[in-house]
């Protein structure tokens, strides 16, 4: 497969941008050529963003698995799809061709037909990283069912939660999953999250550890059993097949949960056509994807990195990507190293955090690797730090390696600003420049434009890109006030940027009450509910701080007046509490009872001067005259831990 559309100079990249600013219809017409569609589209792009409604190809029909899968079987059969590497190193991998895929998809497909599951029925998907979680997701595409993938670190409380809010039928699951010396008792968490559920009405389970597990007559069946009796249905006479269901352009590919500043986690909706066209675009053009690479992108498949980058964007481009179920750390520090020497690994798409608890552990687990397949590398989920930057560049790329610093979200479906690597500049810390058909611009508190280099502001993007995210699953309302409210007729991203000499963007985190934890996004407000459910808390308040590993940490202020005064006990009580209702990624780093919380007369909390004693500065706190009882901020300060 050529790519007619991957820029290959900085003149290109500026010329192609120019034109998706002047002409976004023509430019994504064109580059919408290269798929496969069952009826072209009757309008490229209609647009506003005060409802919000934004529809690319509509009118068109396709399903997007021909586009993934289908198209590539003549020409590349037989090259892998996906390479498969288990958590033990010992343990067998897998090579998973597009023929295979293929087969394993159709099965997948009608054996979910078999269970019940129609088009536009919601399928939680909640597994490890084995194969079969992209079978799953690519099979609920095949039929127009709508995904949902929740990672595997979140509690049963988080998955009943989002079951209900996306009214879910049916759950693929596993048994167990390994990651690192850990064994993950997947199947046990969804029977909690179902207690009381009288809405599930399948639950599939792939066995990965066979760990005991209970399975309930009429509703749980194994995945084994029913892909085996699938298989006699989509093969005859050795050939496969299941035909794909037709899909409108703008009909729903998945549901993503995460996380904002305010309450429950949001159902963020991404649609078929401009999903598939962008993911695609943004996958050959940023990582400079050349036919036969090995794509290594560590993500999980239960966040949006997994999505667009080890399934949709690679495979609609032909491309391997590796899979990896395991951590960076185990059985030992240099785990993705020899991942990249085993498969000659090309491209590494990693987050800053696993780069920085690399770091942590010297170059010792780096020497003896040979890293020189290494083309390409790639950074996403939180702003990277310069030392990161340089350590990764040095040690891993060696400097021969452009690295690409990629700013996007969940709801973005896609990458936004980023170098193109190789081909456009980069510069330490800076995701650079937009996207060909990406237009971001800054704007103060008021929503004014700040024009000019040399300067910082809320970001917040002026167009739609195919692949933004349609509406927030079930609550249209929730998604324009998320996203479309704060300033008129633009998209707001929630992050602060500054924007240098040359018009390169730096990304300097969050503006909202949102934390970034590892690269994984994580509400204040949802936090300090959790923390509120446990008994004898009486309120909290939830802020981040500077973390080494993890970018942010979490720290709580926490008023307590229950049983036990062990503060050590309670601590551990309370992020039991968090554990249980969110999950273990949400737990706190740092606990602090305190006896009050610094409030204005209004009753609101202050959080700039929690943030600054969090960060540990004490003594510009800022005006604090305006408290209700300013003594309580001396004695915040002094408790700090
Ligand atoms: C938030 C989105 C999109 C994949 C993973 C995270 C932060 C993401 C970068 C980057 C600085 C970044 C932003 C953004 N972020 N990439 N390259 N530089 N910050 O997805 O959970 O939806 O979080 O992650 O703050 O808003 P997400």
């Amino acid at each position: 497969m050529n790519y007619p559309y991957q820029i290959k100079t900085f003149e290109e990249y500026q010329s192609a941008y120019k034109r998706s600013v002047e002409d976004p219809e023509g430019f994504w017409a064109e580059i919408a050529e290269h798929f496969v569609w069952r009826k072209k589209w009757d309008k490229v792009l209609e647009w506003n963003f005060t409802e919000p409604k934004v529809e690319w190809f509509k009118g068109a029909k396709l399903n997007i698995t021909e586009s993934l899968i289908d198209r590539h079987l003549a020409t590349k059969g037989n090259d892998p799809a996906f390479i498969w590497e288990p958590n033990n190193p010992e343990d067998r991998t897998r090579v998973v061709t597009y023929n295979r895929l293929h087969k394993r998809v159709c099965q997948v497909a009608q054996m979910l037909k078999n269970n019940g599951v129609k088009k536009g029925d919601r399928v939680c998907i909640y597994m490890g990283m084995v194969p079969e979680l992209a079978y799953a997701v690519l099979g609920c595409a095949r039929i127009g069912a709508i995904h949902s993938v929740i990672f595997g670190g979140f509690s049963a409380q988080s998955i009943a939660d989002r079951l209900e809010d996306a009214k879910a039928e049916f759950i693929i699951t596993c048994d167990g999953a390994y990651r690192g010396a850990k064994d993950i008792p997947l199947k046990s968490v969804i029977d909690d999250a179902l207690i009381g559920n009288k809405v599930v009405k399948r639950v599939i389970v792939f066995t990965r550890t066979r760990t005991p597990i209970s399975m309930l007559k009429g509703r749980d069946v194994w995945w084994e059993d029913e892909m085996e009796h699938a298989e006699h249905q989509v093969e005859k006479d050795g050939i496969v097949s299941f035909p794909a269901e037709e899909m409108d352009a703008e009909d729903p590919l998945f549901i993503l949960y995460t996380s904002g500043s305010t309450g429950k986690p949001k159902g963020v909706v991404h649609t078929c056509a401009g999903y598939m066209v962008y993911t695609n675009y943004t996958f050959i053009n940023t990582f400079q994807y050349k036919p036969e690479d090995v794509h290594f992108c560590t993500a999980d498949i239960g966040w949006i990195t997994g999505h667009s980058y080890i399934v949709y964007g690679p495979l609609s481009a032909g491309a391997t990507s590796l899979m990896f179920e395991g951590v960076p750390t185990w059985p030992d520090a240099g785990r993705f190293w020899s991942i990249v020497d085993k498969y000659k690994v090309n491209i590494l798409y990693t987050a800053p955090t696993a780069i920085r608890s690399l770091m942590g552990f010297g170059l010792g687990p780096v020497h003896g690797h040979d890293l020189s397949s290494l083309t390409t590398l790639g950074t996403v989920g939180e702003p990277i730090n310069e030392e990161a930057w340089h350590w990764y560049d040095e040690h891993i790329g060696k400097k021969k390696s452009p690295i690409v610093d990629t700013w996007w979200q969940t709801e973005t479906g896609g990458i936004l600003i980023s170098n193109l690597a190789g081909v456009t500049p980069s510069k330490p810390t800076y995701a650079t420049l937009p996207l060909p058909g990406v237009q971001p611009i800054l704007v103060d508190e008021n929503g004014k434009e700040i024009e000019g280099n040399n300067v910082s502001g809320n970001l917040c993007i002026k167009a739609p890109w195919p692949s933004i995210l349609r509406t927030t699953y079930g609550d249209h309302e929730r998604c324009r006030l998320n996203y479309f409210s704060t300033y008129e007729n633009l998209y707001f991203t929630g992050d602060g940027a500054l924007r240098d000499e040359n018009g390169f963007y730096r990304i300097t985190g969050r503006v909202d009450d949102v934390l970034n934890v590892s690269g994984h996004r994580i509400g204040t407000a949802e936090v300090e509910n959790a923390i509120n459910m446990h008994a004898g808390v009486v309120e909290s308040a939830v802020v981040g701080y500077p973390h080494e590993v993890k970018g942010q940490g979490i720290y709580a202020y926490v008023i307590f007046n229950g049983r036990h005064n062990d503060e050590e006990l309670t601590r551990k009580d309370i992020l039991q509490t968090v554990t249980r209702i969110i999950g273990p990624i949400a737990k706190p780093d740092k606990i602090q009872f305190v006896s009050g919380l610094p409030k204005t007369r209004s009753g609101k909390i202050m959080r700039r001067i929690l943030r600054k004693i969090a960060e540990g500065e004490t003594q510009n706190l800022g005006d604090t005259t305006t408290l209700l009882d300013p003594a309580v901020v001396d004695e915040i300060k002094n408790g700090r831990i």
